[in-house]
């Protein structure tokens, strides 16, 4: 992925909310020093400005927040690199030695904190995909072994699936997995009204009726705050669309391609436009425990993953990059779930109208990283689920949560409809 930025697209900040993409370059090996070799290790810094430097990203609500938390000056790539391979060496240097911990340190027991560092730069994979696909496309190195994009114009009509009622189980016992984040504990019961969902995620041909309609200028459609945020950043459809004409053309990763060739693909809008589009539709999101019900949910159980234990291919959905945007949806029947919802993992994130909020009896045990959910336990996060293509595969554990602002327009976050039974 870094390998995509081009030498003048490192200092620019594709994303206002989010640092340059040079960050990105550093706070890679500062987070796995920080926390192994500092947070468990008890060792001293491996470069004192840039571990303090690369340390956090940044989640402003505000833009004068984001403002604030801009620096002037970021160092050079080759700055950044040289820093990045002395850690790896001082990493590997030290595994034996936390390995030596394990009885007696949580974070060093079963490679806790390894798990912590590689799942935390999987999800920064998803992050710099989206980021650089706010990156003029000049800058970016296109690969010259692209295959074409997996368009398309044909999606099934959705068909709205009864999810019988049942009981969900959220999160996960602490020893039950080898690694999770502080957000998955402990295991949660929760039961589920029957509900409705449509058996496949919006498309961005019926969003575009929604455009069309002229949603965007209907203030009955949204929040005074979001129609607010509308007008003020002048927004008129999904981030990424540009009018052209009497149509729109469609960013993807390395190319701008006619909307309507992608009309197939499921649409990613923020939480607010989802929201949106749904009170338009006469139907509203669903609940994060409503998915998994959706998901994991069988008559006899619950299962590993929406097809049931079989290990994630392929076939199950469009996720771990194996093409470099969506598909369009209705293409992975066999990920379907034993309720016939299809592309639930993969081919987009859904949003759900769940506020991220801890579980009862929630602790941040990770003690090297307090903040990592607790920061965003604000009711303007929210849930969530599934994979979307650039998710990596490890990440798909049914107790894995994942969380976004609500006006945040920039992730691969699919709409899919609910409705009430
Ligand atoms: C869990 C994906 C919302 O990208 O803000 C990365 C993951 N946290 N570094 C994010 C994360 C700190 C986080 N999400
Ligand atoms: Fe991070």
């Amino acid at each position: 992925l870094f390998d995509l930025v081009k030498e003048g697209g490192w200092h620019l900040r594709p994303i206002p909310f989010r640092h340059p993409a040079i960050f990105y370059l550093g706070h890679l090996p500062a987070f796995a020093w920080n926390h192994i070799g500092r947070g468990v290790l008890g060792k001293g810094p491996m470069d004192p400005h840039f571990d303090e430097l690369f340390e956090r990203g940044i989640d402003p609500l505000t833009e004068d927040d984001a403002h604030a938390a801009e620096r002037e000056q970021w160092p050079s790539v080759a700055e950044v690199e040289a820093y990045r391979d002395r850690v790896r060496e001082a990493i590997v240097d030290c595994l034996t030695e936390l390995d030596a911990k394990a009885e007696d340190d949580v974070l060093a027991d079963g490679g806790r904190i390894v798990h912590l560092v590689l799942e935390h730069e999987l999800m920064h994979h998803e992050t710099f995909a989206y980021i650089l696909h706010r990156m003029p496309l000049e800058l970016l190195a296109r690969p010259a072994d692209l295959p074409d994009l997996p368009l398309g114009t044909a999606a099934p009509a959705p068909r709205r699936l009864e999810i019988p009622a049942g009981a969900v189980t959220l999160g996960a016992d602490f020893d039950s997995i080898p690694f999770g984040w502080d957000n998955e504990f402990p295991r949660t019961e929760e039961s589920v009204d029957a509900f409705v969902l449509e058996h496949v995620p919006v498309t961005i041909e019926r969003y575009r009726a929604f455009v069309e309609a002229g949603a965007y200028q209907d203030a009955s459609l949204w929040s005074d705050d979001a129609f607010d945020w509308l007008q003020r950043h002048g927004i008129e459809a999904p981030l990424g669309w540009r009018r052209e004409g009497d149509g729109w053309r469609l960013r993807t990763m390395f190319e701008e391609v006619d909307l309507d060739d992608a009309g197939a693909w499921p649409v990613f809008a923020s939480f607010v436009e989802a929201e949106a589009f749904a009170r338009w539709s006469g139907a509203r999101l669903p609940t994060e425990a409503e998915l998994h019900r959706a998901a994991y949910g069988s008559e006899t159980g619950e299962r590993t993953y929406p097809w049931g234990d079989a290990e994630p291919g392929p076939a199950h959905g469009g996720f771990d990059f194996t093409a470099w945007s969506p598909t369009p949806v209705g293409q992975h029947a066999p990920g379907a779930s034993a309720f016939g919802v299809e592309d639930l993992m993969g081919n987009g994130w859904a949003w759900t109208r769940t506020p991220f909020a801890p579980f009862p009896g929630f602790s941040a045990w990770a003690r090297t990283y307090p903040g990592y959910s607790a920061d965003f336990f604000d009711d303007r996060h929210f849930v969530v689920f599934g994979a979307s293509w650039a998710t990596d595969r490890a990440l798909l554990r049914p107790s894995f949560r994942n969380w976004y602002q609500d006006r945040y327009p920039y992730v691969f976050s699919a709409i899919r409809l609910a409705y009430d039974a």
